[in-house]
């Protein structure tokens, strides 16, 4: 790069604050202290130790890796650790008076949160990636580590390899975030994008997902039933609108009710499904959502495949921006998570550690009840196939004063489970206009007292993002 005057630009003006860092530590290393070398904690050795040089230069001092927690000694493991580091002890990270900083991939609520807190207690700098912890105790968290000065730094907890926290944390801070709409679960885009485009099974599709390192451990149905998501959600709701908000708080639904036909009536009407997070800021009050989603086909989103996640945000000032790339994995989530360990050492080592979340403001906000959205919703009703079925839903979404935009009748459809299984039902399948969530339930609740219902009704929200 060159100034005006045709001299290069020094990016690295040794022997100024390079020195001046070296100086405040007396160019002493910062020394980290992993705690778990799973897919993560893998994917940051080799990256701490691929690309150690450039890491030392951009911190000021080396980053070097003192210990490395884990349950099981005897587990293969990424070559890029050495193995003499291993301890199933994690005081021997948190208490470790000459480690600076702690890593926490290890995932869950327990012993996770007593670490991170005592860690931050004895004053080292945490790195995590752990958004179920965060979303259940992340103001917490934050109000303990900036009450003791030191950094709490958590890029890798949402989007894998996307910068979205920073995104949201530095990038808009000038700005008002009005709305969220998220693809943040892999696993879920990776197994709907898989059925989409192969006709995989949910089973077959989930499988795949483990064994690339996508999945949560060990229990999936974090990502399948929505709480992966849940918990993103959460954590991007306390950067973009500020709010401290609990996990009950937040509809939450998974992928496993989605079957071959809503995908192909989906696509019929011009839409496709995918599992979403959306929040809004509406002023008084926020909306958090994540359930599967037909947007249109066209959409950026919906062009969103396999493991990738994107963050569209829409700011007040700024309009829309999209976060877009890989969104779990072992290497995209620690360039995220190593990325932190280089901020936070580049604080400590500079002596400035503590400004991460200064200024930050995080308070409970009155979250908008489901009943109170309104949106479009498609509705796929098995019925028995026999006249006026189609007449009486059309006459329990009328009398609830919800207005039917499209309406297909199709079968008989082969199912294969339920009750329908039995025998042959048809699909009737509508698209709403926009309608209040309340006004839809209490049609459907009409609905569901009706001799001819074969099986529950599918009910997907619309969205135009
Ligand atoms: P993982 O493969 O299961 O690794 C977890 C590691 O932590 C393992 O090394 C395990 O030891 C160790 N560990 C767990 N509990 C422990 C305990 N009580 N004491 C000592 N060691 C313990 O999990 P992961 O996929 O790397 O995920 C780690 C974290 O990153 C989670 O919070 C996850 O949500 C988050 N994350 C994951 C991804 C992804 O794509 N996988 C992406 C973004 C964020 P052993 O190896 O001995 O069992
Ligand atoms: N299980 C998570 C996913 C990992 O599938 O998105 C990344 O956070």
């Amino acid at each position: 790069m060159k100034t005006e005057g045709g001299s290069p630009l020094n990016l690295n003006p040794e022997p100024h604050a390079a020195s001046d860092r070296r100086r405040l530590r007396g160019g002493a290393p910062i020394q980290i202290g992993l705690l778990g070398c799973g897919t993560v904690g893998g994917g940051v050795l080799r990256l701490l130790a691929e690309n150690s040089g450039y890491l030392a230069e951009r911190a000021g001092v080396p980053l070097v890796v003192k210990r490395v927690v884990v349950r099981d000694l005897e587990k293969e493991r990424v070559s890029a650790l050495d193995r003499g580091l291993l301890s199933t002890n994690p005081a021997e990270v948190v208490d470790d008076p000459s480690i600076d900083l702690v890593v926490e991939v290890m995932g869950g609520e327990t012993p996770a949160r007593e670490l991170i807190e005592r860690a931050i207690d004895r004053g080292k700098g945490v790195v995590t990636a752990n958004k179920l912890l965060l979303a259940a105790h992340g103001p917490a968290l934050l109000a303990r580590a900036a009450a003791r000065q030191v950094d709490l730094a958590f890029e890798g907890a949402v989007g894998g390899g996307i910068p979205i926290i920073r995104t949201l944390r530095d990038a808009f801070a000038s700005d008002w975030v009005e709305r969220v709409t998220a693809i943040v679960n892999g696993t879920c885009n990776y197994i709907l994008t898989r059925m989409r485009d192969t006709g995989a099974s949910f089973d077959a599709a989930l499988r795949e997902a483990q064994d690339l390192g996508y999945a949560e451990k060990p229990d999936p149905s974090l990502d399948v039933d929505g709480h992966d998501a849940a918990h993103k959600l959460i954590v991007l709701a306390m950067l973009a609108f500020g709010a401290q908000v609990d996990a009950a708080q937040v509809h939450t639904s998974g992928i496993r009710t989605i079957e071959e036909a809503d995908h192909l009536y989906a696509d019929r009407f011009g839409y496709t499904i995918k599992h979403l997070a959306i929040g809004r800021d509406l002023g008084d009050a926020i909306e958090l959502r994540v359930h599967p989603t037909l947007i249109p086909k066209q959409s950026v989103l919906a062009n969103v495949s396999g493991v990738l996640n994107a963050v569209l945000l829409e700011g007040r000032a700024v309009g829309p921006s999209l976060v877009y790339g890989r969104g779990a994995g072992d290497l995209p989530t620690a360039v995220s998570v190593v990325s932190d360990v280089l901020d936070v050492a580049r604080s400590i080592a500079s002596g400035v550690a503590g400004m991460q979340g200064r200024g930050m403001s995080i308070k409970p906000r009155r979250v908008r009840p489901l009943s109170e959205i309104v949106s479009r919703y498609y509705l796929r009703f098995a019925v028995e196939d026999r006249p006026g079925v189609m007449g009486r839903i059309a006459g329990a979404l009328g009398d609830a004063g919800v207005s039917i935009e499209q309406i297909v009748q199709q079968g008989p459809t082969k199912r294969s489970s339920g009750a329908a299984a039995r025998e042959p039902a048809v699909d009737v399948v509508l698209i709403t206009h926009d309608a209040q969530e309340g006004l839809v339930r209490s049609a459907l609740d009409a609905v569901a007292r009706e001799e001819f219902l074969r099986e529950p009704v599918h009910l997907f929200r619309i969205e135009e993002p």
